[in-house]
């Protein structure tokens, strides 16, 4: 493959937040797994395993336990912020808070949910694990985790798809409906299906921006008083992103 191909994927793969309900093969599936457990790890330690889930009513549970556990608590933590500073997806005054919720809502359609899990211990595989006594690293775990996250959602982009990328922040409600076991964690979840919009292409902050030759260009240092000024930056540019994937704008 050429850079260019490769940019082009990378620049196609998306945070997808709307799905046609259309089936997807089993074997893009099984393609997008095998891509990912390529990924590289701590000490080739691959601490990833992955729960496949198409059973509608199975999709159903889990998506309800995310939109009461972790959706809420999102918004109404995000909602502490003043409004220029909070998450795109979060600044909507309060009676559009349904737009928002409709949104978190569109990854029910879609037909696979692939359940990222990760074992800790595993990660005792890695050299940078500290001694026993201290429990695995779990920041070597965490970029590990990320690895193998990037590479589902490319492997789903170069097969046309869309997908999505769910943090949790619980795990008994989950662990009950996949019964995985301890000290198993769920990581993320990661829905996968043909894409309901094009969201258009990504926006980053420029490259030179962040690129240094030799030593450390101070003329590019982020003041502490310029931080807020950078959160709104940023906020500006994901703020398109989220109005076409609640289908205000177009990609
Ligand atoms: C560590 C991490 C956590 C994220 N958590 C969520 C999430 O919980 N929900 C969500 O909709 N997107 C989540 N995202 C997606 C980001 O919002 C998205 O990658 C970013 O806005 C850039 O947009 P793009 O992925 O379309 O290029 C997460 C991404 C990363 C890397």
């Amino acid at each position: 493959m050429k850079y260019d191909e490769l940019l082009e994927l990378i620049k196609y793969r998306r945070s997808i937040r709307r799905f046609k309900p259309d089936l997807v093969p089993d074997e893009y599936i099984t393609k997008i797994l095998d891509a990912a457990h390529y990924a590289m790890s701590g000490g080739n330690s691959q601490p990833w395993e992955f729960i496949v889930v198409k059973d509608p009513e199975t999709k159903g549970k889990i998506f309800n336990i995310y939109r009461e556990h972790d959706q809420m608590m999102v918004w109404y933590l995000e909602q502490q912020r003043i409004p220029r500073y909070r998450h795109p997806a979060f600044n909507l005054p309060d009676e559009e808070e349904y737009k928002h919720r409709d949104m978190i809502a569109a990854w029910k359609d879609a037909p696979v949910l692939i359940c990222l899990l990760e074992d800790p211990r595993k990660q005792y595989g890695s050299t940078l694990c500290r001694g026993l006594e201290f429990g695995p690293n779990l920041d070597v775990l965490a970029a590990t985790m990320g690895h193998v996250s990037m590479l589902i959602h490319l492997a789903a982009a170069s097969l046309g798809l869309g997908s999505q990328r769910m943090e949790v922040m619980t795990q008994e409600p989950y662990r009950q409906i996949l019964k995985y076991p301890e000290p198993l964690h769920l990581d993320t979840l990661v829905p996968v299906g043909y894409r309901a919009y094009e969201p258009g292409p990504p926006h980053r902050l420029p490259l030179k921006e962040l690129v240094h030759y030799g030593q450390y260009d101070m003329k590019k240092y982020m003041r502490n008083e310029d931080f807020l000024k950078y959160i709104e930056k940023i906020r500006e540019l994901g703020r398109p992103g989220y109005r076409v994937a609640i289908g205000e704008e177009k990609g």
